[in-house]
């Protein structure tokens, strides 16, 4: 073996070694069993990629649902929708892969116009996203003249530049709470506005929540039964919710927050086991960093969010395709970050 060859296998080990150690505790990756061969297997593209990121001037930022091997193979920033905003904002780089959805890419192109934001594959969509348009949100707001229009982080470029403030999982609470305006349009998360109208009753504050018809295919199809069969089979067992959950899942949950907010909330409390409804995405971040933890399965794959993957972000690092370039109309992405950067002065 050459001196050359002999260096790559050992950093190709090293490299695998590292991932093991954290993708040991990971078992809900579909097809998937983490070990020293199947680590052996994909270190020789994390470092290619990380190599890349240097070369390019890039940041890669990962949603917390993507496969665990991208968050802690190649990833610098990881989280929930908030937080990976205001990585995108604060981003000092040249290049961004957002690996995510392609909501969470055109809303870090907003925040970073002087960046190219690239998205490892463009089917990588969401149900909320796709369930309303700009248009249908204008006739929207022909109806409900008076509203405040707030959207939900899950939805189009198109979408934010109608709507006054953005809001995600981790304001949607505090912010419509403080709002002046009686009369809220919210899109385009039906579930999340019966969540909302449930907390808005909580705190005492009167307002009016109209809402459009979108829903998440991973959170809608939690159940009340699941719950309760696992409260049976599992004592002291808490449930932890996502709010794009429905209002009888919310009602039901321990707790209920962000991606990033459960996590908090698992890592500070002291349960015998959790079932966390969200996406399993979730319970393998978990796994990672709170291994002495118990999760009861019940967690859901997101299709959209597991088309991401590392091959792919090497080709939209190394060579990008079209349709891997997040590109958006002037005039409108000027309209869209105004909202974006509402929500950041309320949240503030
Ligand atoms: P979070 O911002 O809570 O991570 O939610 C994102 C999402 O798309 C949930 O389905």
């Amino acid at each position: 073996m050459s001196m050359l060859a002999r260096e790559n296998s050992d950093l190709v080990e090293v490299e695998a070694l590292r991932l093991l150690r954290l993708l040991m505790h990971v078992d809900c990756s579909p097809g998937r069993k983490w070990n020293m061969d199947t680590c052996r297997e994909i270190a020789p593209l994390t470092l290619e990629i990380n190599r890349l990121k240097k070369a390019r001037n890039a940041v890669i930022l990962t949603h917390s649902y993507v496969e665990p091997e991208i968050i802690y193979g190649v990833g610098d920033f990881k989280g929930d929708s908030y937080y990976l905003s205001k990585k995108a904002r604060d981003a000092k780089a040249d290049v961004i892969v957002f690996a995510g959805a392609v909501f969470m890419a055109e809303t870090a192109k907003l925040l970073s116009p002087g960046a190219q934001v690239v998205v490892p594959d463009r089917q990588s969509g969401c149900t909320l996203a796709d369930s309303i348009s700009g248009a249908e949100l204008r006739r929207l707001k022909a109806t409900y003249p008076d509203a405040v229009v707030v959207c939900y982080i899950n939805c189009t470029a198109e979408v934010k530049a109608e709507s006054d403030i953005c809001v995600t999982s981790a304001n949607v609470f505090d912010i419509v709470a403080g709002l002046t305006e009686k009369q809220v349009l919210f899109v385009p998360d039906r579930l999340m506005a019966d969540n909302l109208r449930t907390d808005l009753v909580r705190r005492g504050v009167d307002k009016e929540i109209i809402s459009s018809d979108g829903t998440c295919i991973v959170h809608e199809e939690f159940t009340a039964t699941q719950i309760a069969e696992a409260r049976k089979l599992f004592p002291g067992a808490r449930v932890v919710a996502h709010p794009e959950c429905r209002a009888e899942i919310a009602q039901l949950a321990d707790y209920v927050g962000s991606t990033g907010a459960m996590m908090d909330y698992v890592r500070s409390t002291n349960a015998p086991y959790y079932l966390m409804l969200t996406e399993c995405g979730l319970v393998s971040r978990l796994a990672v960093e709170d291994p002495e933890k118990n999760f009861i399965g019940g967690c859901r794959l997101c299709p959209y969010m597991k088309l991401n993957s590392l091959e792919k972000i090497r080709d939209a690092l190394l060579n990008p395709r079209t349709d891997q370039i997040v590109t958006l109309e002037e005039e409108l992405a000027g309209r869209a970050t105004r909202c974006i950067d509402r929500m950041f002065e309320l949240a503030a």
